[in-house]
C-alpha cells in the first residue's frame, strides 16, 4: 500500500500539545505516513486577516486526511481589535476556520463518540434510593449535522433591504417590524432535506453496524417546526431501511435532563448542527469531560479527525502541559478506522483502556484537581506522561 500523506493542523494553545502525543503514539503502532504540516488558527488571522489560509486548504485538496488540535476564536470586535494594525479596516471578517473548513470541504457528517472507560473516575454515577451509587456503562454516539443550521453564518446585523422585506413578508416577523436595522440580528436556520437524509441514514447504518438498538432524534420539532421537523421526517425516511433499529425522538432541553438521569438508555444520537454541538458536550460531560471527547469530520473527499476541546489558552504556555491527550489519541485512533487500518485503531484504543483501568497515569482532570502548574507535583501525570503510558502499553504488545 502507497504511504499515506496526513495533514496536520496543530491550530493554536494547547493544541499542538496533545497533537504531539497523537502523532508519537501512531508511530508506536507502526502506522506508516508522512506528515505535512498546516497552518490554521489566531496567529494567520492577525497576520494574514486569514485563520484558513490558502495554502491549507491545497494541502487537504491534495492529501484529503488531516488531524487538528485546536484553534482560538473570538468574537467579532476582539477579533477586529487584534488583527496587525497594517491590515485593520481593510475589510478582513473573522470567521472560526473550523467552522470554515467542515463547509468548504462538505464535511457534513461529524460523529462524536462519549463512552465511560473502567477507572476512569470522572464516569457519570447515580446515587441510589438505599443512599450508594451506580456507575452506568454509557456509550453514546452523537451524529451532528455539521454544515448547516444556525451555523452556516447566513446572518445579519442591520439586514439589507431586501433581506428584511423577505421577513416581513411572514406574519410572524410583525412582532419586530418597528425595531430599527442596527437594533436587529438574524442568525437563520437552514436545513436542507438532502443533508438531514444524508446523516439520518449514516445514523442508523452506523447503529446497525456496530450494535446500538436506537437512533435518537434530539431536535426541537413541535417548536422550531420547519428545520426540526425535516430531521425528524429524515429519520423516519431513513428507519424504513433498518427495521430493527428503534427511531426514539426527545427534544434537546428535554435531553439535557434525561441524560443526567438515564444516559445508558441511548445509542446513536442525531441531531442538526448546534443541537449537536450542546448535546455532544453534554455526554462529554458524563464521561470524562473534554479530556476524552473525540471526533471525526467526514466528507466524501475529506476527513479531519479532532478532540472536540478547544485551545485552553489558560494552559497554553506551561513549560510542562498538563492537559490529557486522550481525546486527541482517540481522534487519531478514530482516523485509523476510517481508513481501515483496523487493527492499529484497536491497539491504540485497548491501551488507552487499559491505562485508565490501572489508574496509575492520571491528569490533573481525572484527578479532579484545579487546573495550574503545581499540578505535576501533586501527583497528576503531564500530557507527555499520558502520552509514555499509552505507549508503554502498546509497546508491550508489539
Ligand atoms: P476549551 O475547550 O479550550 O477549554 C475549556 C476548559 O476545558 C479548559 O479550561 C480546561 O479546563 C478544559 N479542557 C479542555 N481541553 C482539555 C484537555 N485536553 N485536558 C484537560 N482539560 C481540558 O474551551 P474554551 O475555554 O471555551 O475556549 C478556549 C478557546 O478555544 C476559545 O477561543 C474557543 O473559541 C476555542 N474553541 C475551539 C474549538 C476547536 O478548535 N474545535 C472548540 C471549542 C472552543
Ligand atoms: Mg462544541
Amino acid at each position: 500500500m502507497t504511504k499515506r500523506t496526513i495533514v496536520t493542523m496543530p491550530g493554536d494553545g494547547i493544541g499542538a500539545h496533545v497533537l504531539e502525543q497523537a502523532l508519537r503514539v501512531l508511530e508506536t503502532v507502526g502506522f506508516e505516513a508522512d506528515y505535512v504540516h498546516a497552518d490554521i488558527g489566531w496567529e494567520f488571522w492577525c497576520s494574514e486577516g486569514n485563520p484558513l489560509p490558502d495554502r491549507t486548504l491545497d494541502l487537504l485538496k491534495e492529501h484529503r486526511l488531516a488531524l487538528f488540535g485546536a484553534i482560538t476564536s473570538k468574537p467579532k470586535d476582539q477579533a477586529a481589535a487584534e488583527i496587525n494594525k497594517e491590515l485593520k479596516d481593510k475589510g478582513f471578517v473573522y470567521y472560526s476556520p473550523i467552522v470554515g473548513l467542515r463547509q468548504k470541504f462538505n464535511l457534513q457528517l461529524c460523529i462524536r463518540p462519549c463512552r465511560t472507560y473502567t477507572g476512569n473516575p470522572l464516569n457519570f454515577i447515580r446515587r441510589t434510593s438505599d443512599g450508594g451509587f451506580e456507575e452506568p456503562v454509557v456509550d453514546v454516539v452523537i451524529f451532528r449535522q455539521n454544515t448547516q443550521g444556525l451555523y452556516a453564518g447566513v446572518e445579519w446585523t442591520d439586514p439589507p433591504e431586501n433581506v428584511r422585506k423577505a421577513f416581513e413578508s411572514h406574519k410572524k416577523f410583525a412582532a419586530f417590524k418597528d425595531v430599527p436595522g442596527p437594533e436587529l440580528a438574524i442568525s437563520s436556520r437552514i436545513f436542507s432535506w438532502d443533508a438531514c437524509y444524508f446523516i439520518a441514514e449514516k445514523a442508523f447504518e452506523y447503529a446497525q453496524k456496530h450494535g446500538y438498538k436506537s437512533v435518537t432524534v434530539c431536535e426541537k420539532p413541535n417548536v422550531i417546526r420547519e428545520t426540526s421537523g425535516m430531521m425528524e421526517a429524515a429519520a423516519r425516511e431513513a428507519k424504513k431501511k433498518y427495521p430493527d433499529i428503534d427511531h426514539w425522538s426527545t427534544n434537546i432541553d428535554a435531553q439535557m435532563m434525561w441524560l443526567t438521569k438515564n444516559p445508558e438508555t441511548y445509542g446513536v444520537i442525531l441531531c442538526g448542527n448546534m443541537f449537536g454541538d450542546i448535546a455532544s458536550d453534554g455526554f462529554a460531560g458524563l464521561t470524562g469531560g473534554l479530556g476524552f471527547a473525540l471526533s471525526g469530520n467526514i466528507g466524501e473527499d475529506c476527513a479531519v479527525f479532532e478532540p472536540t476541546h478547544g485551545s485552553a489558552p489558560k494552559y497554553a504556555d506551561y513549560d510542562t502541559s498538563i492537559v490529557n491527550p486522550i481525546a486527541m489519541v482517540l481522534s487519531a485512533a478514530m482516523m485509523l478506522d476510517h481508513i481501515d487500518e483496523l487493527e492499529k485503531a484497536k491497539m491504540i484504543k485497548d491501551a488507552i483502556e487499559e491505562v485508565i483501568k490501572d489508574g496509575k497515569t492520571r491528569t490533573y482532570d481525572m484527578m479532579k484537581m484545579t487546573g495550574r502548574a503545581d499540578v505535576i507535583e501533586k501527583g497528576a501525570a503531564s500530557c507527555e506522561q499520558m502520552g509514555d503510558a499509552i505507549i508503554a502499553k502498546i509497546k508491550v504488545r508489539v
